[in-house]
């Protein structure tokens, strides 16, 4: 015979067993819950909201660069039909060349094209190679490194500061302004010439006689306007783009350096979409690069041919003994910069170049 007290906690044990039951049930439901919905509502918003990447630039729109992001933007957004959205901005709208970069590291925006002279400063010296006066002599030279091995180890170098390499473009050969003409390296004595931030082209500056400013692209006009700046160097892209011929009276075509940038996308970014969707951009990127750089020359031929029939700046030309004799003044550059930069990236520049 079964005592009635012995069934007590039989009846006790039995209870407990479907209230655990009844509970793990209850947590898995919740678990289920807690885990499906966030995924179910990312898909959702993957379906009905594009992915936005912000492009940020500080030149103008009719230069190569800014024709590139547009070519860009169209291209993304034909062949995803609209699930990835480019927005630009252009001409230093959103950030300048001085803030742009750290906006990237904050996440306020995806992808920069900054020019290459100013990679030095967030701790890349090896990328002011480029810099260097009259290292390459056609664009040809140039592509010889953006496309070669050593373009793609400068590229991943850049991923020590959560930026991932898309590619170079081109802009253009670099030419001396000032208010009067600039045929020899006497002619620099004293000037005040802007410069980007690159300790390199600060060099040659100061090479020449000259004293460098180091200020933001967006600023540049107006220093040239208000006489903070007595002269510049650009390719004439941007002197045209920016009315650099309403303040500056003689433009001397010096040839001496080269322009160009390097795309970066935040690296975060990068790492958050999926396969599919790096795979978009790159292809994307890689067809507005080709385009770009097949056209950035015409460009500045049409922008110079623009600013003769202005009349408003008189174009100079350097005689060869001139040319000469500018290129052996700021040869000091290399010797003096070769620490910074890098013996074995100027050892690998000099190859690549003779190897051809
Ligand atoms: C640019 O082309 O992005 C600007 C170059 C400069 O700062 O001179």
């Amino acid at each position: 015979m079964v005592h009635p007290l012995s069934q007590a906690p039989q009846h006790f044990r039995w209870s407990s067993v479907v209230g655990l039951h009844v509970l793990s049930i209850l947590s898995l439901l919740f678990l289920l819950w807690a885990g499906y919905v966030p995924a179910a509502m990312a898909q959702a918003q993957q379906i009905s909201e594009p992915v936005r990447i912000r492009f940020s630039h500080v030149v103008a729109e009719n230069t190569p660069k800014g024709q590139t992001a547009l070519r860009f933007k169209a291209l993304l957004e034909e062949r995803t039909q609209g699930r990835m959205r480019v927005d630009i901005y252009p001409n230093a709208k959103l950030y300048s060349d001085r803030d742009e970069m750290e906006a990237m590291q904050l996440g306020a925006v995806e992808i920069l094209a900054p020019s290459l002279s100013k990679f030095g400063r967030l701790g890349f010296p090896e990328f002011e190679l480029f810099d260097l006066p009259f290292l390459f002599a056609t664009q040809a030279d140039v592509r010889r490194i953006t496309e070669g091995g050593l373009g793609q180890a400068l590229l991943q170098r850049l991923q020590r500061q959560h930026m991932v390499g898309l590619g170079f473009l081109d802009n253009g050969f670099k030419h001396m302004s000032a208010n009067r003409p600039l045929l020899e390296p006497a002619d620099y004595q004293g000037l005040r010439m802007r410069v980007q931030s690159s300790r390199t082209i600060a060099r040659q500056m100061r090479a020449l006689g000259a004293r460098p400013v180091d200020l933001p692209f967006s600023e540049t006009r107006r220093a040239l306007g208000t006489g903070v700046v007595d002269g510049t160097e650009n390719p004439i892209s941007n002197f045209w783009t920016q009315h650099m011929h309403e303040v500056q009276t003689d433009l001397t075509l010096t040839g001496h350096g080269f322009l160009g940038y390097a795309i970066v996308v935040s690296a975060p970014f990068w790492k958050n979409l999926s396969h599919q969707q790096r795979q978009h951009i790159q292809s994307a990127m890689n067809d507005a690069l080709d385009w770009g750089n097949s056209v950035a020359t015409g460009q500045n031929e049409e922008a110079l041919r623009a600013l003769q029939v202005t009349g408003k700046t008189r174009i100079h030309s350097l005689t060869p003994e001139q040319r000469t004799r500018l290129r052996s003044t700021v040869q000091p550059v290399w010797d003096d910069l070769g620490h910074r930069i890098g013996s074995s990236w100027l050892q690998m520049a000099r190859d690549t170049q003779s190897s051809q």
